[in-house]
C-alpha cells in the first residue's frame, strides 16, 4: 500500500497534531501490548543514525515514540523493530545502508515478528524509493523528513497492513511540538531552531531533501530548553542547517544573537553551543554576544569548503577567499580563546592542484582547531552534477596534499593548551579504556583523565597534561 496523508494533516496547527499524534501512540501501544503477548516478553526495538546532529535529535523523538508505546530501546540491531534513519549528503552514506540493509533482511528471517523501517534524507530521493520497492522487498515502512513528527500513526498503519507503507512528502510548513522525546545523554542534548535550508549550495542535496528553512518560535525553543534544563541538562547545542538566518522568517523577525541572548538568561544552563554557521550571514552582533557571554562555548564551525574564490563562486557559497580570512581574523582578534573548526571539500567540479593550494593557504593562515575534509560526492539533481567531473587520482592527490596541512596545523593549535587547567564537562566511560572519564572543553577538544563515574554529567577542572593530536590526557585536579 502506498499512501500519501500530505493533505489532511497540513490543515491542522500545531497542538490539535500533537493530540492526534498522542491518539496513535495509543493505539500503536495495544498493538506492541498484543505483541509483547505473543513474544511473552516486551518486543525491542533499535535506532540507527547516519549523518549528522540533526538526524542524531530526529532519532532521540524517535527513540521516545518507541518507548512511549511500549518497545525496550537497545542498540542491537536484532530487534524486533529496527529503523535506519538515514544521510545523504554524501553517496557513501547511502552505499552503508545498501550495504546493511542485506544484514537485516536475514535477520529477518529468523524473527518472523521482526519490522524494518527507513525514514530520513536518503528517503526523499525518489530513485532510492524506487530502488527499495524494487531490490528490498522486505523493508515495512519508509518516510522521509517532512513527516517525521507522524512516526506514531505511520507506526500504527505499519501494524495494520502486510505490505510496505511508503508516505513520502515534498515540503512542509508544519513544527510540532511537545511529542515525546528519549534523551542520549541525560546532560546534554540538541535542540532544533529551524529546519530545512535555502542556500542552495551548487553540491549539496540538502534544500532538495530537508525543503525550505523554517525557524522554530523562540518561546517554544525557550520553554524547551527550560524543561530539559529541569531534568538535568547543563549543556544545549541549538541547531540548524544556517543558524545564522535564524528568525527571519518568523512573524516577529529576530536574529540567532537575539536568540542567544534570550537562551543565555535560562538559570541553571551552563553551556550553549551551535551549529552551523555560514559565513555570510554571521554578524558583528553574533560576534558581540559570544564575546560577552559567560555561555556560550569557546567554539564556532565555520565552514569554509573551498579557499578558492573562483570555486566557492562555483558552488554558489557567496564569499570570497578574502572575506572569508578577514572574518576568521575578526573573530580571533575579539574572541582569542576560540577554536574554529571547518568542512572542506575537495574534488569539486573544475578545481585545479592550484585551487587547492588557495584551500592550504587558507588552512594555513586561520589556523583550524579541526577541519572535517570531504571528498566531493555527485548528488543527482544538484547543479554541480551537470559540472565536469574532476578524474579521481587528481582528486586523491589534492585530498592527501590537503589532509597532512590539516593534521599538522590542528595539532600545533590544540598543543597550545598544554598545561593549562580548564573546564570539563564528563561525558562518559571511555571508549577504549574503562579507568578513564572523557570530557569535552568549551573549545570542543576532546580531555581523558582518570576519574570515577559519579563526575559524568558535571563540569570540572581538569589539568591538560599530554596532547596527543587531537585530544588530551588529562589529570583532575
Ligand atoms: N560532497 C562532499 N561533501 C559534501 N558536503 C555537503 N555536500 C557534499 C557533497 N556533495 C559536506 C560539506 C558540508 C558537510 C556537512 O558535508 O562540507 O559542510
Ligand atoms: Fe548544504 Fe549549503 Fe545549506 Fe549547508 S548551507 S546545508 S552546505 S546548501
Amino acid at each position: 500500500m502506498i499512501q500519501n496523508s500530505q493533505q489532511i494533516t497540513e490543515k491542522m496547527n500545531s497542538a490539535e497534531e500533537t493530540k492526534r499524534q498522542l491518539a496513535f501512540m495509543e493505539r500503536a501501544g495495544d498493538y506492541v501490548e498484543k505483541l509483547a503477548k505473543e513474544l511473552g516478553r516486551r518486543p525491542t526495538c533499535c535506532v540507527t543514525t547516519f549523518g549528522c546532529q540533526m538526524n542524531a535529535r530526529d532519532s532521540e523523538k524517535l527513540s521516545g515514540i518507541l518507548e512511549k508505546v511500549g518497545y525496550e530501546l537497545t542498540d542491537d540491531e536484532d530487534a524486533d523493530f529496527v529503523i535506519y534513519n538515514t544521510c545523504t549528503v554524501r553517496d557513501n552514506a547511502n552505499q552503508r545502508v545498501y550495504g546493511r540493509l542485506g544484514h537485516l533482511n536475514s535477520l529477518k528471517k529468523k524473527n518472523p515478528h521482526k519490522k524494518i523501517a527507513l525514514c530520513g534524507c536518503m528517503m526523499q530521493e525518489p530513485s532510492v524509493i524506487e530502488k527499495i520497492k524494487k531490490s528490498y522487498r522486505f523493508v515495512d515502512l519508509i518516510f522521509g523528513t517532512h513527516n517525521i513528527y507522524k512516526f506514531a500513526e505511520l507506526l500504527t498503519a505499519m501494524f495494520e497492513s502486510d505490505s510496505m507503507i511508503i508516505d513520502i512528502w515534498q515540503d512542509t510548513d508544519q513544527i510540532v511540538e511537545d511529542l515525546p522525546v528519549e534523551r542520549k545523554y541525560p546532560f546534554k542534548s540538541g535542540i532544533n531552531i529551524m529546519f530545512g535550508c535555502n542556500n542552495f549550495c551548487s553540491y549539496c542535496i540538502v534544500p532538495y531533501v530537508r525543503g525550505r528553512e523554517r525557524s522554530r518560535n523562540p518561546k517554544d525553543i525557550i520553554k524547551e530548553i527550560e524543561a530539559l534544563v529541569a531534568d538535568g541538562v547543563v549543556e544545549i547545542m541549538l541547531l540548524g542547517q544556517n543558524v545564522n538566518s535564524y528568525g527571519k522568517n518568523l512573524e516577529e523577525p529576530m536574529t540567532f544573537a537575539q536568540l542567544l541572548r534570550e537562551v543565555e538568561k535560562i538559570e541553571g544552563l551552563e553551556r550553549i553551543r551551535f551549529m552551523t554557521s555560514h559565513p555570510k550571514d554571521l554578524s558583528d552582533e553574533l560576534i558581540q554576544v559570544m564575546k560577552e557571554s559567560k555561555k556560550i562555548c569557546r567554539h564556532l564551525h565555520l565552514p569554509l569548503q573551498s579557499g578558492s574564490t573562483r570555486i566557492l563562486e562555483k558552488m554558489n557559497r557567496r564569499y570570497t577567499k578574502e572575506q572569508y580570512l578577514a572574518l576568521a581574523e575578526k573573530i580571533r582578534r575579539e574572541i582569542p580563546d576560540i577554536a574554529i573548526t571547518t568542512d572542506i571539500i575537495v574534488g569539486f567540479p573544475g578545481e585545479t592542484p592550484e585551487d587547492v593550494d588557495e584551500t592550504i593557504d587558507v588552512v594555513k593562515r586561520v589556523q583550524y582547531d579541526n577541519a572535517f575534509t570531504f571528498i566531493y560526492s555527485k548528488r543527482t539533481g544538484t547543479p554541480a552534477a551537470a559540472m565536469e567531473q574532476v578524474p579521481e587520482e587528481t582528486v586523491k592527490e589534492g585530498f592527501d596534499r590537503l589532509l597532512k596541512v590539516v593534521q599538522d596545523t590542528a595539532r600545533e593549535r590544540v598543543e597550545l593548551l598544554q598545561g593549562q587547567t580548564l573546564e570539563a564537562l564528563v561525558e562518559g566511560v571511555n571508549e577504549q579504556d574503562d579507568s578513564l572519564l572523557t570530557g569535552r572543553l568549551s573549545n570542543n577538544t576532546i580531555v581523558h583523565f582518570k576519574g570515577e563515574k559519579e563526575l559524568i554529567g558535571k563540569i570540572i577542572p581538569v589539568y591538560l597534561k599530554e596532547c596527543h593530536g587531537f585530544y588530551y590526557l588529562g589529570e583532575l585536579v
